[in-house]
Formats: C-alpha cells, sequence, structure tokens
C-alpha cells in the first residue's frame, strides 16, 4: 500500500524518547523568552513552543513543563510577555534556560510593559498577553494569551533547530 511504502523511505528509528525528541528537533522554530510577574519577583524562561492561534481574536500559545520551578508564577500571575530573540541574544537564550530565578535577569536591557512584564529590549518583536486560556496537555500545561499589545524591529531572528541555534537564511526566488 502506498502508505506502507511512504514510511518505509525513512529510516525506522527504535521508537524510544531520544529518537523521537530527535525527530522532533528537525523542526526549526524561533526563539523567546517569556516573562511574568507574579507576587513581586520577575520570572522569565526560554522558550521555543511559542505559536500564533486564531488572529481575531489575538490568540498565541506556548507550552510549559509542568516541572518548571516557574509553572506557579505563570500560571497564577495571569499575563505574560514574550520577547522573540534576535541573532545577537544567543546567549540570553542560554542564560534564561539555567540558573536560578534572580541571576537571570542580571545585566539584561528590559522594558516594563504596561502588563508589568518585562521584555527584553534588544528583541525582534513582543507580544503581550493576559492569560486567556491553561490547558492541561500531558506532562505539559498549555498557556493561551490574548495579545494586549506588540511590536517588532528589523534584526535577524535566532533560529533553533536539531538542538543548534542558527540564523535564517532566504532562499534565491
Ligand atoms: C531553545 C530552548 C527552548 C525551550 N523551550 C521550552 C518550552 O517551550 N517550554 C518549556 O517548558 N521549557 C522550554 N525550555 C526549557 C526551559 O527554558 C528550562 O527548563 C528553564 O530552566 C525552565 O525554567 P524553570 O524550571 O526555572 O522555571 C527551552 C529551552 C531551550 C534552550
Amino acid at each position: 500500500m502506498t502508505d506502507d511504502l511512504a514510511v518505509l523511505d525513512l529510516p525506522r528509528p527504535d521508537q524510544s524518547q531520544a529518537d523521537y525528541k530527535r525527530a522532533l528537533s528537525c523542526f526549526a522554530t524561533g526563539v523567546t523568552v517569556v516573562t511574568t510577574r507574579w507576587e513581586g519577583a520577575d520570572w522569565g524562561m526560554t522558550c521555543n513552543s511559542f505559536a500564533s492561534v486564531s488572529l481575531e481574536p489575538r490568540l498565541v500559545l506556548w507550552s510549559i513543563r509542568r516541572a518548571a520551578s516557574s509553572l506557579d508564577a505563570f500560571t497564577r500571575s495571569g499575563r505574560f510577555s514574550v520577547s522573540v530573540l534576535s541573532t545577537n541574544q544567543q546567549g540570553l537564550a542560554r542564560q534564561f534556560a539555567t540558573g536560578d530565578m534572580a541571576s537571570r535577569f542580571i545585566g539584561v536591557e528590559v522594558n516594563r510593559q504596561k502588563n508589568q512584564c518585562l521584555r527584553l529590549s534588544d528583541a525582534v518583536a513582543f507580544f503581550d498577553c493576559e492569560l486567556h486560556e491553561l490547558v492541561p496537555a500531558g506532562d505539559h500545561l498549555i498557556l493561551i494569551g490574548h495579545v494586549s499589545d506588540f511590536g517588532w524591529q528589523d534584526k535577524s531572528v535566532l533560529g533553533f533547530c536539531q538542538s543548534a541555534f542558527g540564523q535564517f537564511m532566504p532562499l534565491p526566488a
């Protein structure tokens, strides 16, 4: 059958979790830092699960691991901001994925947004959101945000694919 032949064209890994992650990593994404303000403190983490959901109303989503230390902050604050990173912010992508929360913002140029969350000043684009809906999904929670403000500037976009950071290169038309 045609379906079987299509599958046989590709190498068949052993279906392990490592193979599964490797297959998923072939999908190239941008890189964002999502932030929130909760109980008088700023929280931020690197995130590449960001996506647009709806244009009218303006809804976006991202997913957070249930085990993340900032889970309560993001799910209870009712708001978040998304900064889409530029190629010169690769270091920040690493900084916001590791270490304790207080040290993540050290030395980072930020702006306080109307929704009280921090935006990384050098980001290519930002989306300020109010939490619209929380959807449980396995070992993650999906946060759907209603966009209250957004903007962008002319900078090159940081990419992430097959566990490496990179840069988008348009093909010749
Ligand atoms: C490129 C990249 C993308 C990531 N995307 C996500 C994501 O979408 N959701 C998530 O929960 N963690 C993601 N992470 C991992 C978190 O940034 C990391 O676990 C962070 O330490 C979570 O912070 P916390 O545990 O202190 O809350 C990503 C990490 C990297 C390097």
